[in-house]
């Protein structure tokens, strides 16, 4: 595909926009509608290309799903109704898709095989294949199940205690899907907070999960319940238009039902540290997920230093806060994110590259980057590198170019955000 041209904007940002629904929320509504009994009915569902991912694999493990744009309705199979798939399962560009569904199939007394895209093919598995081994599923892929493809057959698990050797909601999520079928008890401990939806979406369904701390367990034996999921705007799509509006000048950009979930706003509290003009109102809660509205103006930004227990909060936030960084003046250090070199690219280098290309100063260190800002960046071609969130970061950053920037590989960004390119073009 030719590279997409994008020319910088004249004038200022204004609009209101709904972000899609949160990417992390649909596969798992998807994924526990499948594995509850009864119908479960999905609100603003992310017709992406993952969560799309999603679905295609669990129908060919026998579950009725309809699909409908950002309506969904499963008619849950439960556990015991889940079948041999008679084919391969593509997980297409999805590490959510693959890794959470490795849970759910440690617990299967049935074979089955899973792909993805070349990126897929990169993404370190060991990490899931090896603890759910020790339940008892069998499993083996290229590199000691380190690679796809991987092929499993489940059943007979035993519940274990487990250590988390990096902060990984997919893992967890994995764990906890085998460990709802398992003999006893079983509990994760995060080294650091990640992601709750699993643990939100466990209780939505019916079942049981406990926290203490950092470390969480839930049961075996237990069965789920359908039921009707409302899916919040997802902050990860947010956090373009956020920092669109910050650096471009005289913007405006008001955001309408944001997923506000404690363990992803990393994001809102960079912005606030570094001196964003941001304001929320959070609804009443009405659902099982914090959400909100949010109005972001033009700002001006100070670097920082990100950190610790933050990176989790926001690891996916970190290409566009790279930008961000680019834009404010003083030093932004990134640090503790090392899990960014295996994302769908390896996000240390193609940020630090394709920003560059730009004119950012910017540098890769071991576990994350340094920022020098301000910077006016020019034009030039970049490449999303088949990476989602490269992709949206780079079109964000063309908006203060100096001249035209190609981008290479734009589709892309249809893996989390269909719609991207339609949402940006109406604020102009
Ligand atoms: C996700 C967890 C995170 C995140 C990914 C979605 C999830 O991955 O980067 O985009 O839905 O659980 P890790 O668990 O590998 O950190």
């Amino acid at each position: 595909m030719e590279a997409k041209k994008l020319q910088p904007i004249s004038s200022s940002l204004h609009g209101t926009i709904s972000v899609p629904g949160d990417k992390s929320i649909s596969h798992r509504a998807v994924m526990f509608g499948s594995i509850a009994g009864g119908v479960t009915t999905v609100e603003n569902f992310l017709p992406g290309e993952d969560c799309l991912s999603t679905i295609a694999c669990f129908r060919k493990l026998g579950v009725t799903i309809r699909q409908d744009g950002t309506r969904v309705t499963v008619n849950g199979a439960g556990l015991e109704g889940l079948q041999e798939p008679d084919g391969i399962l593509d997980v297409g560009n999805s590490g959510t898709t693959i890794r959470l569904m490795m849970g759910i199939l440690a617990g299967r007394p049935f074979h089955s095989v899973l792909i993805g895209d070349h990126s897929i093919g990169k993404r370190p598995m060991t990490r899931v294949t090896n603890p759910l081994k020790s339940m008892g599923a069998s499993i083996s892929g290229r590199k000691g199940a380190e690679f796809t493809p991987l092929s499993i057959t489940g059943g007979n698990l035993e519940g274990i205690e487990y250590k988390l050797p990096v902060a990984s909601a997919q893992v967890k999520s994995a764990i906890l899907l085998a460990g709802i079928q398992a003999k006893g008890d079983t509990t994760v401990v995060e080294p650091e907070k990640t992601r709750d939806h699993t643990e939100r979406m466990i209780r939505m369904f019916g079942g049981e999960v406990r926290t203490d701390g950092n470390a969480i367990t839930v049961h075996g034996g237990q069965t789920l319940t359908g039921t009707h999921v409302n899916v919040p705007g997802d902050i990860s799509s947010a956090a373009f238009f956020l920092a669109a509006g910050a650096i471009v000048r005289d913007s405006r950009i008001e955001l309408k039902n944001v997923g506000l979930n404690p363990t992803r706003t990393g994001i809102i509290d960079v912005l606030c540290e570094m001196g964003a003009d941001l304001s929320i109102k959070e609804y009443e809660e009405s659902s099982s997920e914090p959400a909100g509205d949010m109005v972001i103006q033009t700002s001006d930004l100070k670097g920082t230093i990100i950190e610790g227990e933050l990176i989790p909060r926001l690891i996916d936030e970190i290409p566009i806060i790279a930008l961000l960084a680019t834009q404010a003046e003083g030093k932004t250090i990134i640090k503790d994110a090392a899990e960014l070199k295996v994302k769908e690219t390896n996000r240390i280098d193609t940020v630090v590259n394709e920003l560059a290309k730009l004119g950012a100063r910017i540098e890769a260190t071991e576990d994350g980057m340094v920022i020098h800002g301000k910077t006016s960046l020019h034009g030039g071609t970049v490449s999303s590198h088949g990476d989602h969130r490269i992709g949206m970061m780079l079109a964000v950053a063309s908006l203060i170019t100096s001249d035209t920037t190609h981008l290479e590989n734009s589709e892309a960004v249809a893996v989390s955000y269909p719609s991207f390119f339609d949402h940006l073009n109406s604020l102009k």
